[in-house]
């Protein structure tokens, strides 16, 4: 929290507005339950504060909840994905989309690097897209199951929940059994107790970690399902001749997956840009061994589209593709 002097604000729309940076409170030694809450972003009551969580979410849900489950506010790290206020408070809003374009690169992950937190509870779908590095999510799906990630280079289980706003009197209060639920598995977890995280998902990022991946993928020798993240060249509309990679997404067993980023710096980047510089190159001919590979059997979900973009765009050509789910859903 703070004045707003840090470079990265200059030329983030939320900054001229916003009267305090709120992005995180929390304890300095690390706590026995090093556990993280993440909201959205401020509202009218944090941005005048520059406290997260002291408005009406805060007061009468959030303290409340913590004190359901034995936690106490300065035990805790509590932290915002938006450091700054967007304009009525609408994540929707062009100018809080530039922004989660900037900030949480600045400061939620850094402070995630830094408190090092067993787990981190994540309170709504923004939280859970900054977290689980998902650019959509149906928060109903994930709600309540651990997911273990790597995030910002640290890994920790995430708890995705519903946002203490969705519970106050005038929306959904009937679903704050399920938040307390969420609550006490991230405080057992947090003890070491039995959490049965069955998911790991990670962004691959360093090169070493992408040859690695890919070397122990040639061998898998099962099917793999794979997906590719793209970007429509205009607005809604598919064009397989231009419309680009942004990314692609392998599973090798139930529960594991990774996403590997080829012109976007995930989560919330979509901005065209090489990720892998002068590597780029490398890297897509690391995807073109298991793609073009015929002896390595390939499925997924409408992979018509992805094989078509695959061609257009980088140059692949899907082979040994085995099985289609959006077929199989026709029989
Ligand atoms: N909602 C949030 O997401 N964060 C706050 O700090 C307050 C309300």
């Amino acid at each position: 929290m703070g004045r707003l002097t840090r470079d990265f604000c200059n030329g983030c729309p939320l900054r001229g507005p916003a009267k305090h940076f709120v992005s995180g409170v929390g304890p300095k030694e690390r706590p026995d339950l090093p556990i993280m809450f993440v909201g959205e972003a401020p509202g009218e009551d944090e941005d005048e504060s520059g406290i997260p969580f002291v408005g009406a979410a805060g007061t009468r849900v959030f303290d409340p909840l913590l004190k359901e489950v034995g936690l106490v506010r300065r035990k805790v790290w509590i932290y915002n994905v938006l450091g700054c206020r967007p304009p009525s408070n609408k994540i929707d809003h062009p100018d809080a989309k530039h922004a989660l374009g900037i900030c949480p690169t600045n400061t939620l992950y850094p402070a995630i690097a830094e408190h090092q937190p067993d787990v981190i509870v994540a309170m709504g779908a923004t939280a859970v897209r900054a977290l689980l590095g998902v650019k959509s999510v149906k928060l109903g799906d994930v709600r309540g199951k651990p997911v273990e990630v790597i995030v910002a280079g640290h890994r920790c289980v995430v708890v995705p929940t519903y946002h203490p706003a969705s519970l106050l009197p005038h929306r959904r209060p009937q679903d704050r059994g399920y938040v307390v639920g969420d609550f006490r598995r991230a405080v057992s977890i947090a003890e070491g107790g039995d959490f049965n995280v069955s998911k790991h998902y990670s962004v691959l990022t360093t090169l070493e970690d992408v040859e690695e991946f890919f070397l122990g993928l040639a061998n898998v020798r099962k099917l793999i399902s794979f997906d590719i993240e793209s970007q429509n060249h205009s607005e809604d509309v598919v064009d397989v001749q231009r419309d680009k990679i942004l990314g692609l997404s392998f599973s090798w067993k139930a529960g594991h997956a990774v996403y590997l980023p080829i012109r976007h710096r995930p989560p919330f980047h979509y901005d065209l840009q090489d990720f892998w510089g002068k590597d780029q190159e490398y890297v897509v001919s690391l995807v073109r061994g298991i793609l073009e590979d015929p002896q390595i059997p390939k499925g997924g979900q409408n992979k018509k589209y992805d094989a078509q973009v695959l061609q257009c765009d980088l140059g692949i050509r899907l082979c040994g593709y085995v099985f289609d789910t959006m077929y199989a859903s026709h029989n």
